[in-house]
């Protein structure tokens, strides 16, 4: 989950790199380096600071190195050893003439150190990374990739690191093995990254590695090994269509805000050219192979992590409505710990903004290595598990750069409806009520709009803030198809406010959590007119009854429920199953908001980092 970029070519690398790094920022904010072979010296300079980006500026401006044309630069988020200078990537070998970045983890890392330090070799940082530099060293026969090659076989683990050394200064070896790596080509230059966002302002034209490359760059060349078989493998460069715009705020304070004001364009691009009007259904092309296997499956599980599990559990309830498939959904770390039952007729469909989470793409590979059907649910084109996947349904919201996930919250749940549609209508629903749901489908983007654009509203949403800002703890209650978004209003308030959030049941509160309830300790219920709405009246009044302050997400016209709770944010009516769309926007508002109130770094909260690509 670290960023990392490596470049040679015509421009001054150092510049290069800043502003590839500043794009990976998201992926982790400990500390952040670079390595560049100075041309007038002929030797490698390392420059590397905690903190963030800023800091690490602040450190080149007074060091003032050499031009360069060759690098490669890091930004972490910390796994082994606290973020401190000395833990910051690049990391030296013994005589300074190698520098290696790396995302991942080296699982041996304690074997392979016992056998460098009887060698003699010196460490100076607790990373794990450090050993990958030291066993180049020592393999060192006068070609850097072979010496890189032989120390990647000794090592277990994921990586995807860029090696620099002042033995072959035109030149950088890539490699990864369960971390992204991505070339991109422009004239006369190469550039290595995590990520496409830090290629695309010099390129689009890009190559995905796969596990098992390595790569020797040349300014104007790239050869790619397969590790094992020592083979060249060819690789073709191919065009993305990632635009700059696209990763910048636009004029927002942050990518937060910038994400949730997007939701409405950003789900239009979800259904677009998805919608099949003549047969009432939606047309999933990226499917379409899988398509029987999903109809014909005795079981599917949904597996995921973070914002996409809560979007699963609600994938979940609109499958088994539409089309009486039973699902379940479960965490992808614990899946692939608890030997799943998966037989030729299980379906698993992975979910992941990023495509690259360290936990659901193992729970992708051991799916497959049980013999189901695997079905990706990606936001990023091109991603780890969306190559993986037997085929997939991409979301198409374009990048998301904020830690908060938020429009990739909503577009995945649009996919998990146009999928349990398109099921259904094979199943149980009529074509009316296909044409009926299409219908309700093509106005949410307005009905979000009518969100984000109404002052009264945002005014609304401002007071409340202004009252929970300094709380320490808040609940989000909800039933039904709203359980799993009282989940997701949760942990966007936990993960950028700190406050310590509970998303529950509403009915379960009796069962235990209503002892917390005073006067203190806010209650967000999601309580919408639909077919449990009395119910949840019930749990609000028994809140209410003991001092707890309320706050209702509630339908535009219900008037009633203002006089049993303290405040209402009112939204605009749709059907049940897309009421997720809607009521989460005010949620995601909140938690923003109470960030931003509080002073606190919304795009990059702490201890976060943007994907998670270690177990
Ligand atoms: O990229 P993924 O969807 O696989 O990421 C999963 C979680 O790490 C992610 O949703 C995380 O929980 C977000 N920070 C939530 O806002």
């Amino acid at each position: 989950m670290c960023g990392i970029v490596g470049y040679i070519g015509k421009k001054k690398a150092i510049d290069i790199l800043l502003n590839s790094l500043k794009r990976l920022e998201y992926r982790g904010y400990d500390s952040s380096g670079i390595a560049i072979y100075c041309e007038d010296e002929k030797k490698l300079d390392i420059i590397k600071k905690s903190g963030k980006i800023k800091d690490l500026v602040q450190e080149i401006e007074r060091r003032n190195p050499s031009s360069s044309h060759i690098g490669i630069a890091h930004t972490r988020w910390a796994t082994h050893g606290e973020p401190n200078d000395i833990n910051a990537h690049p990391h030296f070998d013994c005589n300074k003439k190698i520098a290696l970045v790396h995302n991942g983890i080296i699982e041996n890392y304690r074997t392979i150190k016992s056998f460098l330090l009887e060698r003699g070799h010196k460490f100076k940082s607790d990373t794990d990374t450090e050993v990958i530099v030291h066993l180049i060293e020592e393999f060192y026969k006068g070609d850097i990739l072979e010496s890189v090659k032989k120390s990647l076989k000794m090592i277990e683990g994921t990586y995807g690191i860029l090696v620099l050394s002042s033995y072959e200064p035109n030149t950088i070896i890539a490699a990864r093995k369960g971390s992204p790596l991505i070339i991109g080509k422009a004239e006369d230059q190469m550039i290595a990254a995590s990520d496409a966002s830090a290629i695309v302002s010099l390129t689009n034209q890009i190559l995905y590695m796969q596990d098992g490359d390595i790569a020797r760059l040349t300014k104007d060349d790239v050869e790619i090994f397969n590790l094992e078989t020592d083979r060249i493998t060819d690789k073709e460069f191919e065009q993305i269509d990632i635009t700059l715009s696209q990763i910048e705020k636009g004029g927002y304070n942050h990518f937060m805000e910038k994400e949730i004001f997007e939701q409405p364009e950003a789900l239009q691009n979800t259904f677009r050219g998805r919608v099949d009007i003549v047969n009432g259904t939606f047309r999933l092309n990226g499917i379409k192979d899988k398509f029987r296997d999903l109809l014909n499956a005795e079981r599917i599980i949904i597996t995921a992590c973070g914002t996409s599990w809560h979007a699963s559990l609600i994938g979940k309830y609109l499958i088994e409505k539409f089309t009486q498939i039973p699902v379940e959904v479960d965490y992808a770390s614990e899946f692939r710990y608890r030997n799943p039952i998966i037989t030729p007729k299980t379906v698993v469909i992975l979910v992941s903004q990023s495509g690259e989470t360290a936990d659901t793409l193992a729970a992708l590979r051991e799916s497959k290595n049980k013999g189901a059907t695997t079905i990706g649910i990606c936001n990023v084109v091109g991603s780890t598990i969306a190559r993986e996947t037997d085929c997939g349904i991409y979301t198409h919201v374009g990048p998301e750069i904020g830690v908060a996930s938020t429009k990739a919250f909503t577009a995945q749940v649009l996919v998990f409806f146009m999928l349990s549609v398109a099921l259904g209508r094979k199943k149980m629903l009529t074509f009316e009520d296909g044409i009926n749901l299409i219908k309700n489908v093509e106005i949410i983007p307005d009905k979000i709009n009518e969100i984000l654009n109404d002052k009264d509203r945002i005014s609304k949403i401002d007071k409340i803030v202004e009252k929970i800002y300094n709380k320490t703890n808040f609940l989000y209650l909800g039933r039904g198809i709203n359980y799993p978004v009282a989940l997701e209003g949760a942990l966007k308030l936990k993960e950028i406010s700190y406050i310590h959030a509970e998303g529950y049941p509403a009915a379960e509160m009796k069962h235990g959590p209503i002892a917390l309830i005073d006067e203190n300790m806010p209650a967000l219920f999601i309580s919408l007119k639909d077919s449990i709405y009395e119910k949840i009246i019930n749990n609000i009044k028994e809140i209410k009854a003991r001092k707890g302050y309320v706050i209702a997400i509630a339908n535009k016209g219900d008037r009633e429920i203002e006089k049993i709770v303290d405040d209402v944010i009112h939204i605009p009516d749709t059907i049940e199953e897309l009421s997720p769309l809607l009521a989460v926007i005010p949620l995601q508002l909140i938690a923003y908001k109470t960030a931003v109130k509080k002073g606190l770094d919304v795009d990059m909260p702490r201890n976060l980092a943007k994907s998670v690509t270690v177990e």
